[in-house]
């Protein structure tokens, strides 16, 4: 059933495919603070493995309200791994066990890429798209992933 939410489809459809790079964004970011939880080990093993617990576990539920934005746009959400790794935009790195200090590193630079990508999306959304509400979401989205970075660039400090 088509919307009538004073969005014409043709922005709806690149709200949905903005949003689906970053719900891709976020799964891989997800799957790489799991395996750096799972992986990491040296002097301060317990802390990050709790503080890579706690993150991914803020992923996991912004992953969820991506998801479900695109839904509540009239668009199908993808949800399988294929797809996810062929739309983001983060590289993973299959066979690496890095050291604890680029592990936080490598998070770091993923969410501040994230955090670009968002601030761009969030004008795009709000000036050329006309879409407050995903503009909005993203805003908030993003102001998790500041927060997120500025614990990880605390302990490269
Ligand atoms: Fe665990």
């Amino acid at each position: 059933m088509k919307l009538s939410i004073g969005i014409s489809e043709k922005n709806l459809n690149q709200v949905a495919t903005l949003l689906t790079s970053t719900l891709s964004d976020e799964m891989v970011l997800y799957v790489k603070t799991r395996n750096f939880h799972w992986n990491v080990s040296g002097e301060s093993f317990m802390e990050l493995h709790k503080l890579f617990e706690g993150q991914y576990n803020e992923l996991e539920k912004a992953i969820d309200e991506v998801a479900e934005r695109i839904g509540k746009l009239g668009r199908n959400t993808i949800g399988t791994m294929k797809e996810f790794t062929e739309n983001s935009r983060l590289k993973e790195t299959p066979g690496s066990y890095p050291a604890q200090k680029d592990m936080l590193k490598q998070l770091l630079a993923d969410h501040e890429s994230l955090i670009t990508h968002l601030r761009a999306d969030v004008d795009e959304c709000a000036d050329n798209l006309k879409d407050a509400g995903t503009a909005d979401f993203l805003t908030g989205l993003m102001e998790k992933h500041e927060t997120m970075a500025w614990i990880l660039r605390r302990y490269l400090n």
